[in-house]
């Protein structure tokens, strides 16, 4: 299969910023055993801290599958909620915290009622159980 992971806004600081939440490792650290799990697979990874180029990416994905990250564009981003409506490769929305459990404005998505999924809470994990669930 072929997977695009897509990170958005502060996840290249992912090992930098705020350990207690993200862990220690970093986004190339992630992505390298993403990609050894998926060994057989075709995984592509991409990362913006801009909006817009998430939604290019997302209307160019030659993928059986999106993974998505949108981190903080999550909670407000309505373009990125357009693009994913505009494509026909399913996207499922990933977090690494269990957003239910922290601030409020966390809680609340304006893409996942778009995607075809949401998984959330397992870490870096969360991007394996995502593209695993394409296989099902
Ligand atoms: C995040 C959760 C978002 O609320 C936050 O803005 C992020 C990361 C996560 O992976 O848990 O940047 O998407």
């Amino acid at each position: 299969m072929k997977f695009l992971f897509i990170n958005g806004v502060n996840l290249n600081m992912t090992g930098v910023r705020e350990k207690g939440v993200y862990g220690t490792e970093t986004l190339d650290d992630i992505n390298r055993q993403i990609a050894a799990h998926f060994d057989g697979d075709d995984c592509e990874f991409f990362q913006s801290n801009i909006e817009g180029e998430i939604c290019t990416a997302i209307q160019a994905a030659q993928a059986d599958g999106i993974i998505l990250n949108a981190g903080a564009f999550t909670h407000y981003s309505y373009a990125i909620r357009d693009a994913i409506a505009s494509v026909k490769v399913p996207v499922v929305e990933v977090h690494m915290s269990n957003v239910h459990a922290r601030e409020e404005f966390r809680s609340k998505s304006v893409l996942s009622a778009v995607c075809k999924g949401v998984v959330l809470g397992f870490g870096k994990n969360s991007y394996i159980l995502a593209a695993e669930s394409f296989k099902l």
